[in-house]
């Protein structure tokens, strides 16, 4: 049977815990000093995918380091990291290695692993754009959005994953608002290429209240939409692992957000470990990075299929392609973990329309007053003249 390896690391200080629980407790300082001493390990295998043509099976690695520190520490030390990470992979009869969150971000998005290696990598990048897409399509349609009427926007446009998703996002919107940190030649050229239709900004804040239909992708740390300036009935995609979208909007009630890039399995998928390892998610879903992993293990192709900084398009309507001949399918909509229904989407709606409703009432009592105050001032003025007068 032909095999693949996924390379994947801890989110969270709350996620280390689950492979190693003396972390419980510890200063965050010492927890992450202890990471950089652990080698990788394996942390579970993914057995029983089956698509009708064939049957494959998984080995997941853990590379023991927070994103911060994936980000933060010295780039070599975290490259050979991964490449020990992946050559695991290779002794354990894998054909191809999949990188998971943040370690596809470092060392060229994948470039300087593939280049110590002779097993063939993938970052995953191309499905997961494509997914996220298609399930940020999706609930628009349930929003009642209509794309053609809508501005969209996308957060961390200069990335890998966002400028896929901007530019199969851009022929379907009215107007596309790419945001990056900063307005960097990959954003303009991105927008350059797009057309007339996108506009750049790094000014993400701004760009929420304009726009109803927001994918996010960054690779930041912590939050990235965290305002209240969404308007009420916005569709909001978080692709991003840590989170881009911070907690409390996610908690508001007349907004959709959804987790972007999660995958229903074919077959009977299992997730057996040794530890308690928790994907936020039921084992016969995964993220499409693993997904992409695995489709291209079933079709035995084994080449670097997403790699580098710049993904072609064609490279993501490949992979939707070979993604449907396998029955892989989108998630159905998620937040937190938890399937979203068609009684919340009900619920978010009602609400967004009160929220538009009550802020129509607030400017036009607001403007009533106004009008009320300048009648006043203008009475009081004409009475004034007319005592002077006298
Ligand atoms: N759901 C899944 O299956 C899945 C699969 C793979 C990856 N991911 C996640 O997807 C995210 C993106 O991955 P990627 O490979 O596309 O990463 P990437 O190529 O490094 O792109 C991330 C982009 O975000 C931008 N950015 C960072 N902070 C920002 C901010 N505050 N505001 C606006 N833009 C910001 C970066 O800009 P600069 O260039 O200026 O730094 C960069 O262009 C990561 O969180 C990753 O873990 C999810």
């Amino acid at each position: 049977m032909k095999k693949y390896a996924f390379i994947m690391h801890p989110l969270s200080l709350d996620e280390v815990c689950t492979f190693e629980p003396k972390a419980a407790g510890k200063p965050d300082q010492l927890v992450e000093k202890m990471l950089e001493w652990m080698p990788p390990f394996v942390i579970a295998n993914r057995l029983g995918v089956a698509s009708e043509h064939k049957q494959v099976e998984g080995v997941m690695i853990c590379v023991p380091l927070l994103p911060q520190q994936i980000l933060g520490l010295n780039a070599d030390f975290v490259i050979d990291k991964i490449v020990a990470a992946a050559k695991i992979g290779e002794k354990s009869g894998a054909d191809i290695v999949g990188l998971g969150a943040f370690t596809s971000v470092v060392g060229g998005r994948g470039k300087k692993v593939a280049e110590r290696l002779s097993t063939p990598i993938t970052t995953g990048s191309s499905y997961t754009a494509i997914s996220a897409v298609e399930a940020l399509k999706l609930s628009a349609k349930k929003m009642k959005l209509e794309l053609s009427e809508t501005t969209a926007l996308v957060v961390g446009a200069s990335g890998s994953i966002g400028a896929v998703c901007a530019q199969l996002l851009a022929p379907q919107v009215k107007k596309i608002i790419l945001a990056g940190r900063q307005i960097s030649p990959p954003l303009t050229r991105l927008a350059e290429t797009i057309g007339p239709k996108a506009e750049v900004t790094d000014d993400t804040l701004q760009a929420l209240s304009q726009s109803k239909l927001i994918l996010s992708a960054t690779n930041a740390i912590g939050p990235v939409i965290k305002t209240e300036k969404l308007l009420p009935g916005s569709v909001v995609c978080d692709v991003a692992r840590p989170r881009d979208v911070a907690s409390r909007v996610s908690s508001r009630r007349d907004i959709l957000v959804i987790e972007g890039g999660v995958i229903k399995l074919p077959g009977q998928p299992e997730l057996v470990t040794d530890y308690r390892l928790d994907l936020g998610m039921p084992d016969f879903l995964t993220f499409a990075c693993e997904a992409e992993t695995i489709l291209l293990t079933l079709e035995e192709r084994f080449e670097s299929f997403s790699l580098g900084r710049t993904i072609p398009i064609e490279k993501a309507l490949a992979i939707s392609d070979i993604s449907h001949k396998h029955d892989f399918d989108l998630a159905g909509l998620r937040n937190f973990g938890q399937d979203i229904t068609r009684a919340d989407i009900r619920r978010i709606r009602r609400t967004a329309r009160f929220t538009r409703i009550r802020e129509k009432l607030k400017v036009s009592s607001k403007n009533g007053w106004a009008r009320a105050k300048a009648k006043g001032r203008k009475a009081k003025a004409r009475a004034g003249k007319s005592r002077k007068s006298a």
